[in-house]
């Protein structure tokens, strides 16, 4: 059985010394990895920029940005299993400027942006051999979590989600709880370390997957 995850934020270059990124450390990303490495997976993390240990007994690709995850995610394919974990930007400078820019109001007062890849998106939607025949996004959501997580599902075309209440600390905390959204129904993982979460979705994972 092999699975291909992605974890951690993206960091979306301005200028050599400026980015765009966010708040995710990559620990419910890691800790997914490893579970499903014990559960005798062959794992491979492409992982965005986090300040987190390489995992033993896993394939680790570091990349920066999302065209970056984009394609080391393809290259790690086909698999039985994609999960994407990462908080990829959704957006990046149309330009990466070589010189670092001066802070004057004209340089800065607008940052023109365009459109990243969907890795989930992309994949979810590709057919026959080349889709992995499980595959599984993350929501994080402040509010309304069950309504929001089921139609980013059909949106995205995964078959199930993982939505996380980050209302609190899920983001960067060391805890996590979660509800797993599937075409059947939803399953509750009540609050609980990052580890304990990813065990117990592992082997979910891993029965779907034997099955
Ligand atoms: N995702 C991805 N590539 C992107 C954006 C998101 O693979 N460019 C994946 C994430 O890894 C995660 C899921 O899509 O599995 C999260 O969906 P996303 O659209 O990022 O959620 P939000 O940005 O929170 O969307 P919304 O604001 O519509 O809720």
């Amino acid at each position: 059985m092999r699975a291909v995850l992605t974890a951690g934020p993206t960091l979306e270059p301005i200028d050599p010394v400026r980015f765009l990124s966010n708040r995710s450390s990559g620990q419910q990303g890691y800790a997914l990895a490893a579970a499903l490495a014990d559960e005798g997976f062959e794992v491979t993390l492409v992982s965005g920029p986090t300040v987190l240990p390489d995992l033993a007994g896993v394939t680790m690709v570091r990349v920066e940005t999302a065209l970056e995850m984009m394609a080391a995610v393809d290259a790690a394919l086909p698999a039985d299993v994609f999960i994407a974990v990462a908080a990829v930007a959704d957006w990046r400078p149309s330009e990466v400027s070589a010189v670092k820019l001066k802070l004057d109001k004209s340089a800065m007062a607008s940052l023109p942006l365009i459109e990243n890849p969907d890795i989930l998106k992309t994949i979810s939607r590709r057919e026959g051999h080349a889709r992995p025949s499980l595959v599984v996004g993350f929501a994080a959501e402040t509010h309304d979590v069950a309504a929001h997580a089921r139609a980013k599902r059909i949106r995205k075309g995964c078959d199930w989600i993982v939505a996380n209440d980050v209302s609190g600390d899920a983001m960067g905390g060391a805890q996590n709880a979660a509800l797993l959204i599937t075409p059947d129904g939803e399953e509750a993982f009540p609050r609980a370390a990052k580890a304990e979460i990813a065990a117990q979705l592992a082997t979910r994972i891993a029965d779907a997957v034997r099955a």
